[in-house]
């Protein structure tokens, strides 16, 4: 049952707007209906698998509404949509009013306008689809003609509804903050209403990565089982809510309202009359064939509609900052500069420490605001470190911090009234204050920092853009007393305007992301960068269980792992975790043995044959390390598109507990012989190569390789 448009439907180019009742979102496998009963209410008929199929079973009026508002049907529920509109009233009724379904060349957008004429609100709910891959991007724009402004309390940008059975679980990743990004966590799904949500504003995903897995009919694995993956493309603060509710029948499944988008605590909205409102982007997919499916289609969908550049290989970058943090000086850099080219990086990135005029950056008290070099460290300015490193054929990169200021700077002296903050004296967090780039001053100073930076040495081709601390004073000059909360949402959005003239103006400069690690990785701020510092914990035991995670959602050309000495671990442990992701190192080179500076090479030169593999193949999850009895172990692998190479990384990462299980390899050419090289980058000697078929390899598989702690082995897979 398609909806046709009608005699007194429109049709203009190729967006077609119907009043027809039944709406079909088709994600590709997956997707939704929605019918508007006899008042006009809109409800969920149909998700999942055949939900873009699904037909009334009984009176339109008995499903549950499509994007409940508060005072709009359900008294019991937190609502997606609360307002309290110009004349006090604090319900809102919302109807159907059309549908407009716009045919794109690379999708279909549609718009769903629902109207609550008693007080002239409208609200669109918004699906794009794509070919490439099943992930459904969904948002909410709200704009009215009331008397005067709304303030809207909560705004969802999703709220689908499922029945799921007592098994339902969900995967989700709060941590505990700072160098605790991704913590694979299982919950079950208990009654009542969970919240997962992160604050702070400013590096809010360190707390907490916007991004959730919920298995909705029990139990998945990579293969089997059914999973929704979600995404809210937000740079602020995020938030799933899960309303569950079990039936009074015995054995019967529980109602589960999942809502999902900015988190709205403290954050009411005041909306002008004309305004429009538009909520975060969340994209979700819905596989039933397991986490992997997820995967997949998040990865494609990230290439294709996020990512800067998805096809260009990410260089392998040496950092300093482990290595020297602010104690360095013109020498040391041009010495680190000349050993990053010895073992054979692309690129050196120099990191916090480089500037500060009348005071130097020595630690991190001090200068965030005064974007010209120290003088006393680098007396020829950054000119001699990007001419050493093009001399060695060595890109250069720079770091800053563009957004912030310390109290001790000459930018704070200038101007005290750029900060972020309300009428009380704002809190130090790491000694530094957030400017407000809702003031169009700090906008255009921040764009200029890095024009500046840029400009003044043309061979600078990478900045990794960081924020060290959280809000803590919100609050804006630029906003009227009775719209402050609007900070927290303002906030990103002008954020998010300065990175996106920063990508505009230096579209061949790559650019990191990061916010005292992980702190903003999600799909929408990425949409100016390249990749983010995944972490600042790079202990590789820790790390193994967060690409694991942080893998689920973004593919690994984005995901920043460096070699560093963090946990002690042996190198050659760490430079197999690292080569997982965008491969580097934060070490300092002048201080490696003759051991490890082999091992490094070793490394070096893995890279080189299989971060293509890493960076542009398919992820293949074998062994986790995050769930199950034996958690001491780990192995993924990495795949050609075409089935002919693959790297498989296999990681003791603790003592093992048992025998190991084979390594199958699905997904190479049954009938073609292979060859597998095994490195140990432990070892000097030459890799062992052996020759198996693809179906053996997807079959009975490689026998576990290991039985150390903190021990890896790559397998090279190639067709032969
Ligand atoms: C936090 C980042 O995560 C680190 O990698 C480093 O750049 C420091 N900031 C520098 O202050």
């Amino acid at each position: 049952m398609v909806a046709r448009p009608r005699t007194g439907d429109r049709e203009k180019g190729n967006t077609v707007t119907t009043t027809d009742e039944v709406v079909r979102i088709d994600a590709g496998g997956w997707g939704l209906t929605w019918v508007a009963d006899g008042d006009g209410v809109l409800r969920q008929v149909g998700l999942g698998t055949d939900g873009h199929r699904a037909e009334l079973a009984f009176a339109a009026q008995w499903y549950p509404t499509a994007y409940p508002t508060w005072g709009g049907g359900d008294p019991y529920r937190p609502a997606a949509l609360r307002v309290t509109h110009a004349d006090g009233t604090l319900t809102t009724r919302l109807l159907l009013d059309s549908v407009e379904r716009t045919a794109e060349a690379d999708g279909e957008h549609v718009r769903v306008i629902l109207r609550d004429d008693d007080v002239d609100l409208s609200v669109e709910i918004h699906s794009r689809t794509h070919p490439e891959s099943t992930v459904l991007e969904q948002w909410v724009e709200i704009v009215h003609h009331e008397d005067g402004p709304v303030r809207l309390h909560d705004y969802h940008s999703i709220a689908p509804f499922l029945m799921v059975p007592e098994a339902a679980e969900v995967h989700q990743f709060v941590g505990g903050g700072w160098a605790d990004e991704w913590r694979w966590t299982t919950c079950d799904l208990p009654p009542g209403t969970t919240d997962l949500a992160s604050y702070g504003g400013l590096q809010p995903h360190l707390q907490m990565a916007p991004c959730l897995l919920v298995s909705p009919t029990g139990r998945t694995t990579e293969t089997e089982g059914d999973v929704i993956g979600l995404s809210i493309a937000w740079g602020g603060n995020t938030h799933f809510g899960l309303d569950v509710r079990p039936r009074a029948e015995p054995d019967s499944p529980r109602e589960l309202r999942l809502r999902a988008g900015a988190n709205p605590a403290g954050a009411e909205y005041v909306l002008d009359p004309g305004a429009r409102f538009t909520t975060p982007t969340v994209a979700w997919t819905w596989s039933s064939g397991g986490r992997g499916e997820v995967t997949t289609a998040m990865h494609r969908w990230t290439r294709a509609r996020v990512l800067r550049d998805p096809d260009r290989m990410r260089p392998l970058v040496v950092n300093n900052w482990e290595a020297t943090f602010f104690d360095f000086d013109e020498r040391r850099i041009v010495d680190l500069i000349g050993r990053a080219a010895d073992l054979g990086a692309d690129l050196f990135l120099l990191d916090d420490g480089w500037f500060g005029t009348t005071r130097p950056r020595d630690d991190d008290t001090t200068s965030l605001g005064d974007w010209d070099p120290d003088p006393a460290k680098l007396p020829g300015g950054l000119g001699p470190l990007a001419d050493a490193a093009a001399e060695r054929d060595v890109r250069f990169g720079i770091w800053v911090e563009p957004e912030m200021v310390n109290p001790i700077s000459d930018l704070h002296a200038r101007h005290p009234e750029w900060v972020l903050r309300d009428r009380r004296q704002p809190r130090l967090h790491r000694h530094q204050l957030a400017l407000d780039p809702l003031l169009p001053e700090v906008r255009a100073f921040v764009v200029e920092v890095v024009d500046r930076t840029l400009g003044a040495h043309p061979r600078i081709s990478y900045v990794k853009w960081d924020a060290n601390r959280p809000i803590t004073d919100p609050g804006s000059r630029a906003l009227a007393p009775d719209r402050q909360a609007n900070v927290w949402v303002d906030h990103a959005l002008a954020t998010w305007q300065v990175m996106a003239e920063v990508a505009r103006r230096h579209p061949e400069v790559e650019l990191m992301l990061c916010a005292s690690g992980g702190g903003r990785t999600d799909h929408g701020t990425l949409r100016y960068f390249h990749e983010v510092w995944t972490s600042d914990n790079t202990d590789p035991v820790t790390r193994v269980r967060m690409h694991w995670a942080f893998g689920h959602f973004f593919p690994a050309a984005v995901m920043a792992a460096h070699v560093t000495r963090w946990g002690d671990r042996p190198l050659a442990f760490a430079c197999a975790v690292a080569l997982s992701g965008r491969f580097g190192f934060d070490l300092d080179l002048a201080a490696l043995t003759d051991d490890e500076a082999a091992t490094c090479r070793r490394a070096v030169q893995v890279a080189r044959r299989t971060q293509d593999l890493v960076q542009q193949g398919d992820l293949v999850r074998l062994v986790s390390p995050v769930e199950g009895a034996d958690r001491s172990r780990a192995a993924w692998a990495h795949t050609a598109v075409d089935g002919r190479r693959a790297v498989l990384f296999a990681f003791q990462v603790e003592e093992p507990t048992g025998a190991g299980p084979n390594l199958r390899l699905e997904g190479l050419d049954p009938g073609s012989d292979y060859r597998v090289t095994a490195v140990d980058l432990a070892s000097p000697d030459a890799p062992t190569t052996t020759r198996h078929t693809g179906a053996a390899l997807g079959g009975a598989g490689l026998p576990w390789p290991l039985d150390q702690a903190c021990t890896a082995r790559l397998f090279e897979i190639e067709v032969l």
